[in-house]
């Protein structure tokens, strides 16, 4: 059924970037979207127990950054790992936002975002984030498209 409907509502893959403090940390997603056009405004489903969550909802803020077709190893490097006690951005190129949170230097784009607003959804919750600031940082790369097979393998 998951692989099913990734076929039938196609994404892309991004690592969605947060900051409280001094730690900073990434986590992939690929259910993210634009949900409002004027403000403009996107959300992003995130499970309770990443440790994501909490840096998100403690500071307010989130960076989506949309990873372009050569990300794969990246999206495995910030998906199958927490960073409750592992600093996942150790050797991996960044710059920040304007508002100080992660940018990976090889994403496509980034769209830096304020939390408006959460609310659960089944066993996620729907981070919607005001757009602050939206960049195109690769103009020759493709985005990288969700494949199930590229990170789950065959049976779902
Ligand atoms: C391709 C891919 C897509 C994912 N999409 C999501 C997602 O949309 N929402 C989510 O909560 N977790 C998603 N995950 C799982 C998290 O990225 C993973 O649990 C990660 O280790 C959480 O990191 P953290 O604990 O440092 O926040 C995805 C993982 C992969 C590999």
């Amino acid at each position: 059924m998951q692989e099913r409907i990734s076929k039938a509502l196609p994404s892309g893959v991004y690592i969605v970037t947060a900051r409280n403090g001094e730690k900073i940390n990434g986590m992939t997603a690929a259910w993210a979207s634009q949900v409002s056009f004027n403000p403009p405004m996107v959300a992003v489903s995130i499970a309770q127990q990443r440790f994501t969550y909490g840096l998100i909802k403690e500071s307010g803020r989130f960076c989506l950054n949309a990873l372009a077709e050569d990300g794969i190893d990246l999206a495995k490097h910030f998906g199958f790992k927490s960073g409750r006690s592992f600093d996942k951005f150790k050797g991996i190129d960044h710059t920040t936002t304007m508002s100080g949170l992660p940018v990976i230097t090889k994403a496509y784009a980034y769209i830096d975002c304020e939390l408006a607003s959460m609310f659960d959804t089944g066993d996620h919750t729907l981070f919607i984030g005001s757009v602050s600031e939206c960049v195109v940082i690769r103009h020759d790369a493709a985005p990288l498209i969700f494949a199930w097979h590229d990170f789950f393998g065959k049976k779902a």
